[in-house]
């Protein structure tokens, strides 16, 4: 058994409530993020400084950020362009987190610019952020395929890492936004990646819509990936992007992980108890697909 760590970081809040037909109130998500945190998770996506016309369910980010309870974690927002940027900065976000596709029609529906006009917004923005010591990541999303423009050219994704990086961009989350990707392509396109820039950059972003989200965080895994987002009860989806279904479930790859013997860190107690409330606030949240396993076996061990 090794003992290495892995970081998950949950993305319920944002890419999970983001897709939801019923939008939640400040207090809501703050009490969903807070109840991450008492499961311990390392890294949570608390909200996104987009457009509230674009993304209703995100709007008031900055409120729900001041008013969480633990200040230990390592809270994140999504951010579309230099707007979005000031936004969160000014509220305070340690981390913020560009988004741009690689796949050029998915840029226009998400975001309303072209994969070039996103790639020089994004420097500017990594500019900016250089000058005010801020640290700003960014997702390459639809790295596998793209929901109208079909399978992903990986070049594409190495260009765009490429740039990024040499831009100041302190990680690259490689994102299957519809997942589509299978565990083969997720072998071949991370450990290409991490040949060429080393597995410290990088983490993966899986959505479920066809049962391989823990196979493919397997495969990222045998590539040397060591960061994953993951989203409570499998909340998730792209309202820009049709067919995604919600990421895997954090309870499902804190288990996995934990059975091959890394360390997360998460409270699995803690975890399910997110897990029943996300259920709760949405109405739609399913649970991770092994939740009944995992109550069973912690009821068991709490009797035994
Ligand atoms: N935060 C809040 N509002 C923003 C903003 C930001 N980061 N960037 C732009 N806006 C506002 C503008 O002020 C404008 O408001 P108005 O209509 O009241 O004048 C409106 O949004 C449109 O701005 P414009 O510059 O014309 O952008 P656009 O219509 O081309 O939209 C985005 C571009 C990026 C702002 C919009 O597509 C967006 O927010 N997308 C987010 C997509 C997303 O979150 N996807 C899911 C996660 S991957
Ligand atoms: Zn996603």
């Amino acid at each position: 058994m090794n003992s290495e760590k892995v970081v998950i970081n949950d993305v319920g809040p944002r890419d999970g409530l983001q897709n939801q037909p019923k939008i939640l109130s400040v207090a809501q998500r703050q009490q969903l993020i807070d109840s991450l945190a008492a499961a311990a998770l390392p890294a949570i996506e608390v909200g996104a400084f987009v457009s509230p016309k674009a993304v209703p369910a995100m709007a008031n980010t900055d409120e729900v950020f001041h008013g969480l309870e633990n200040p230990d974690v390592l809270y994140s927002a999504l951010i579309p362009n230099l707007r979005g940027y000031q936004a969160a900065e000014a509220a305070g976000i340690p981390l913020t987190s560009l988004v741009i596709a690689a796949s050029n029609t998915m840029n226009e529906q998400n975001i309303r610019m072209t994969t070039e006009q996103s790639l020089l917004v994004c420097l500017d923005v990594l500019k900016q952020a250089e000058q005010d010591n801020r640290r700003v990541q960014a997702y390459v999303a639809t790295a596998w395929a793209c929901p109208f423009e079909g399978q992903t050219n990986p070049e594409e994704v190495i260009r765009l890492t490429a740039k990024l990086l040499d831009g100041g961009a302190s990680g690259i989350v490689i994102a299957d936004t519809i997942g589509a990707a299978n565990p083969k392509q997720v072998k071949t396109l991370m450990t290409t990646l991490v040949s060429e820039f080393g597995s410290a950059p990088f983490a993966c972003h899986f959505h479920d819509t066809r049962a391989m989200g823990l196979a493919n965080a397997f495969a990222a895994v045998e590539s040397g990936i060591r960061k994953f987002d993951a989203s409570i009860a499998g909340l998730g989806g792209c309202p820009f992007a049709p067919g995604a279904s919600g990421n895997v479930a954090t309870e499902d790859l804190v288990m996995m992980l934990e059975q091959m013997g890394f360390k997360t860190g998460v409270h699995m107690q803690a975890l399910l108890a997110a897990s029943d409330l996300a259920i709760q606030l949405t109405g739609t949240a399913k649970g991770g697909k092994a939740k009944n396993w995992i109550e069973n076996y912690y009821h068991a061990q709490a009797s035994a």
